[in-house]
């Protein structure tokens, strides 16, 4: 065994992660998400049926599989206790294998409140949030007011905590945004329940990840969202509110950076984008058309339409490096089945100059012209392809093509949503 594996998108996320996650849970015993919220959308499709994820790792259909939710995720516990009876309705034993870390930041409905009038206060210059309350639960816990998962356990402090910080949200709330004030006894009393439902499941993850560890099994870091929506190194401030690169894993769940032997690149065929911001390869014409609807390019979250473009391969070979990327997942391509000619963003000119690596100000990024590369399309499909030798010519020289630009060897190419659709060239977690 090679170690851990870091699994994570190197776009703008929905690039398949959920799928590929539980692909190799096979060979892991515990499954640790470690940013984000329930902003993430994983989509998994075992013998055609589908369960769509948004806090609970993506390891949960695999029996043997311990779930950990480590510190640097935001819990909205009634999302996640939505989600568990979701699982345990399809007959999922979910409570018995998830664990959730006291350190998390709680999401309260205020939360939600504030991200939703703070969209709506920023009319044409919105971000696009999922508002889900994400990014006013990282402010809460930057600026060191947040409440935390493992105070949901202990009802007094809770009580005067949250009144407190609801008080302050009510005050920005309606001063600042003109928006209507929560009942602070009626978010208490959720916190309570919140409490009682969740606190079985309450622990020290890192402690428990410590344990795992030493026992010398193997762990999978499930990231969420995607590498260009990075809250430091994303196209800001159309990012989220988290660290969505390869170091959070270690940050996120309580281990340390030598912990994380393999990284797994997540990239999809093409490009997608939901929400606002700059996308040099977007696409405005049918082939962006077929993209979409070929690809059911619809946010598995917020049901939004998700802008749909050409590869980038600026934007993913910077994306490859910032991750330590050493291991490449390429999917859905299938979906370029049949279009004539398929085309890569090599480079992208800005005010006259041939730029090899993507500008940091999203201003200049959005004034960047790609450049692309032209290859020849093919007609033959390439769902259900066991071995890189069953895909027709072009589809191979168009898969080596982005591994050569990125700079990372190929190991799985996704050819479809089901678990089966799905070839394996070198196992991650294997030498
Ligand atoms: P937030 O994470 O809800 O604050 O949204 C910030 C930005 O991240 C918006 O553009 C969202 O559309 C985008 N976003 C958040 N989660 C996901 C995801 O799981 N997939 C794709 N985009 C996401």
């Amino acid at each position: 065994m090679a170690g851990n594996v870091v699994v994570l998108g190197i776009q703008w996320g929905d690039e398949g992660k959920g799928k590929i996650v539980d692909l190799l849970t096979e060979s892991a015993h515990a499954v640790v998400r470690f940013q984000g919220g329930h902003n993430a959308g994983h989509t998994l499709v075992i013998g055609g049926t589908k369960t769509v994820l948004h806090l609970v790792p993506s390891g949960i259909l695999r029996p043997e599989v311990r779930c950990f939710v480590g510190n640097g995720v935001v819990v909205a516990p009634d999302a996640l206790l939505a989600e568990i009876n979701e699982l345990e309705l399809a007959g999922i034993d979910a409570r018995s294998r998830i664990f959730i870390s006291s350190a998390c930041p709680v999401i309260l409905p205020s939360h939600v409140a504030l991200d939703q009038a703070r969209e709506r206060a920023r009319g044409s210059n919105a971000i696009g949030t999922t508002g889900r309350g994400i990014g006013p639960a990282y402010e809460d816990k930057a600026a060191r007011r947040g409440l935390r998962m493992g105070e949901l356990l202990d009802l007094p402090t809770c009580t005067s905590h949250v009144l407190e910080l609801v008080e302050y949200h009510n005050f920005l709330l309606r001063k600042l945004l003109n928006s209507d004030a929560l009942d602070a006894a009626a978010v208490v009393a959720q916190c309570q329940m919140w409490g009682e439902a969740l606190s079985p499941m309450i622990v020290d993850v890192a402690s428990e990840l410590e344990s795992i560890l030493k026992a010398g099994e193997a762990v999978l870091f499930e990231g969420a969202q995607g590498t260009l929506l990075d809250i430091d190194h994303g196209t800001y401030p159309f990012v989220t509110s988290s660290n969505t690169t390869a170091g959070a894993a270690a940050s996120g769940s309580g281990v340390g950076p030598r912990t994380l032997s393999r990284v797994v690149g997540v990239v999809k065929a093409y490009t997608t984008r939901v929400g606002s911001g700059p996308f040099p390869t977007e696409l405005f014409d049918s082939v962006g058309g077929h993209l979409a609807s070929k690809g059911h390019e619809l946010g598995a979250t917020t049901g939004r339409p998700r802008r749909c473009g050409w590869f980038d391969a600026v934007a993913a070979r910077r994306a490859c490096w910032l991750n330590s990327v050493n291991s490449l997942c390429v999917t859905k391509l299938d979906v370029l089945d049949g279009v004539p000619q398929v085309q890569i963003c090599t480079g992208y000119r800005l005010d006259g100059a041939l730029l090899e690596t993507p500008p940091i100000d999203s201003r200049a990024l959005s004034r960047c012209e790609p450049v692309y590369e032209v290859m020849p399309g093919w007609e033959q499909p390439t769902a259900g392809a066991k071995r890189l030798s069953d895909l027709p010519t072009a589809a191979r020289c168009y898969l080596e093509r982005l591994a050569t630009l990125l700079e990372a060897p190929l190991d799985i190419v996704s050819t479809g949503p089901d678990r089966q659709d799905t070839m394996v060239l070198r196992n991650p977690f294997g030498q």
